[in-house]
């Protein structure tokens, strides 16, 4: 969980700030720059390899881009939940997690082709708040007979308990940049970036 200097740095000089939300979306969710998502779910996907995952899972729609380049990395397939579900076929397993930004409920379904009994799962996602969506994956995949072996993000807000509250599920959290607050105007970010 050593900070992952360039994109501490880029948060730091280019991050903004709306109520909670750290707004990084020219780079990592809403404009995507491959070339930097790609160095950035290298390095995650080298600190996560250690668990020898099988698969990695994330959920639809911000988590796709990191993972898919996690399981590029690590020869595995990537699995996303899926929130606009009623495609998903039976038998599949489903959560309902509040959404903080919509106000509303929302819906995550696997289908259990897809993560399978025995599995090694991994999750991977952008960003860990609360981590209710995360705490969502990892009780899904241990609902379909998986492995969960660690949970892997690109941020962390320290601020808010998703760490505490996916280690009491014994997952493992690994994040490559840790935003310890959010001031008016200016990002603080937990450790001093390595030069
Ligand atoms: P929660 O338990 O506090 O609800 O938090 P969780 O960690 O599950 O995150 C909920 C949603 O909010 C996730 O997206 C997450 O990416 C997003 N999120 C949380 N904090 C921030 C932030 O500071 N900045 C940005 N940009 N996003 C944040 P989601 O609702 O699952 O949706 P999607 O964007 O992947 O579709
Ligand atoms: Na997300
Ligand atoms: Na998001």
């Amino acid at each position: 969980t050593a900070p992952y200097a360039p994109l501490v740095r880029r948060i730091e000089s280019e991050g903004s700030i709306d109520g909670q939300m750290l707004v990084i979306d020219h780079f990592l969710n809403h404009r995507i720059e491959p070339g930097f998502i790609f160095e950035l779910a290298h390095e995650l996907a080298r600190r996560l390899s250690f668990f020898q995952p099988n698969v990695i899972l994330t959920a639809e729609a911000s988590g796709i881009a990191p993972a898919l380049i996690v399981a590029q990395a690590l020869s595995v397939p990537m699995v996303y939940a899926k929130k606009y579900s009623t495609d998903v076929e039976a038998p599949s397993i489903c959560r309902s997690i509040p959404s903080p930004t919509k106000g509303v409920e929302t819906r995550l379904a696997i289908s259990t082709r897809y993560i399978r009994p025995g599995q090694r799962v991994v999750i991977v996602d952008d960003f860990l708040a609360n981590g209710r969506t995360a705490a969502a994956l990892i009780e899904m995949a241990r609902e379909a007979g998986a492995d969960v072996r660690g949970a892997g993000f690109v941020v962390e807000k320290r601020f808010k308990q998703g760490r505490e509250h996916i280690e009491a599920l014994h997952v493992p959290v690994s994040t490559l940049a840790q935003v310890e607050r959010l001031e008016s105007g200016r990002v603080v970010m937990t450790q001093a970036r390595d030069e």
